[in-house]
């Protein structure tokens, strides 16, 4: 069988970048176009790039043209900022290509995504939704699809850490559960923004859009969906931290029920058993951001604490990878039938 063409919209942010550090290792496939915005014209990748300088295999960067993008690819990566990204998804989809939208614009319905963020939704009335690529969670959902909506990078910490609770009957029906959430400052990107400069984020960590952080509706969706209850919220506080890489997500929900450690690590365990990316802690050991700095792993590590009926849950990911390029990956190898690890076989790279 041919090896099918492989496109990356947005190649070089931070989230493409990752994407093609992966793709150019991966075995079944071959990247046959590459595109981002700012260039006069074709340039070499590693010239843009400087960590690609010596990988001389890789097609030309170009501005992006839809119609070239179409004749090139077989399937298509977009890893463009909201609110461009969703639309040129579904063009491209439409024409009969399988796409990968890392964006948050097809994760919501119409009227939830305005209201978060702020942006016009590219959803019509006659656009299905795009399956949500949560791929440690539902593989089976997203096994031959076409049109996949990659998760947000808190999200998919705050889902892998809190999904598996869904199910039990450990969870006050109407409580609100915390999601304290810290990322590295590649999750916002690289346009330059102020309070990403060196001298605002070193030496600091703070909150920022406390009570609006568009991956707030995002988390409930699927929580409420899986749980069955229409009510459940979260408390979401995002934080910056000054580290260009990793998220670490801490969450504290209250029982109504008590739990042994061995039964909770045991219903874990169950949830991922199928996953060879999702490591379960032992008793008494706690997740560290620079343990999967580079690969396509979550940690999560569990707290029964009976004086205070409290669960504590920690999870940590590289918000480029698992958080992004690595989930992508992840769902194209289950869109096309391949074994979901092919080509993600990077280890963390600590210390
Ligand atoms: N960073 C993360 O940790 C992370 C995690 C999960 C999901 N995501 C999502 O992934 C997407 C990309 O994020 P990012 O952090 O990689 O952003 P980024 O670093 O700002 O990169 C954006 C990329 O999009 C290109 N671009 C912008 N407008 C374009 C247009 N009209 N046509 C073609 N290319 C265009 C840029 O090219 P130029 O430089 O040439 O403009 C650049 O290559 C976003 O939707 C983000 O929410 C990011």
């Amino acid at each position: 069988m041919n090896q099918p063409r492989i496109g990356v919209v947005g190649a070089t942010g931070y989230a493409g970048v990752e994407l093609i550090r992966i793709l150019s290792r991966h075995p079944l496939l071959k990247i046959t176009y590459l595109a981002a915005q700012k260039l006069e014209q074709s340039e070499t990748y590693g010239h843009k790039i400087s960590a690609f300088r010596q990988f001389g295999e890789l097609p030309a960067l170009e501005p992006f043209d839809l119609e070239r993008c179409l004749d090139l690819c077989d399937l298509v990566f977009l890893a463009l900022p909201s609110g461009i990204s969703g639309r040129l998804a579904l063009q491209i989809h439409h024409a009969g290509k399988k796409v990968i939208d890392l964006s948050g614009d097809l994760r919501l319905p119409k009227e939830v995504y305005e209201s978060w963020y702020g942006l016009a939704s590219p959803l019509t009335q006659k656009d299905t939704h795009a399956v949500y690529g949560l791929s440690d969670w539902q593989a089976e959902q997203i096994a031959n699809q076409s049109l996949i909506s990659n998760p947000g990078c808190y999200a998919t910490a705050a889902l892998l850490s809190l999904l598996p609770l869904c199910q039990t009957k450990l969870v006050e029906s109407q409580s609100v559960w915390v999601v304290d959430a810290k990322s590295g400052s590649t999750g916002a990107g690289k346009s330059p923004q102020p309070h990403l400069l060196l001298s605002e984020l070193s030496n600091n960590f703070y909150p920022y859009r406390v009570g609006c952080h568009q991956h707030t509706p995002e988390i409930e969706q699927k929580l409420q969906e899986e749980s069955k209850q229409a009510d459940l919220q979260i408390q979401l506080t995002t934080q910056l931290l000054p580290i260009p890489r990793g998220i670490l997500v801490s969450a504290y929900i209250p029982l109504c029920s008590t739990i042994s450690f061995t039964d909770l690590y045991e219903i874990y365990q169950n949830a991922y058993h199928d996953t060879p990316f999702v490591s379960i802690l032992p008793c008494g050991e706690w997740p560290q951001i620079q343990s999967v700095l580079g690969a396509n792993t979550c940690h999560i590590a569990l707290h029964v604490d009976n004086r205070t009926q409290m669960l504590q849950i920690f999870a940590v990911i590289d918000n480029l990878q698992k958080g992004a390029a690595g989930q992508a990956v992840q769902n194209m190898n289950l869109m096309l039938g391949w074994p979901m690890e092919t080509g993600l076989s990077l280890i963390g790279s600590a210390p």
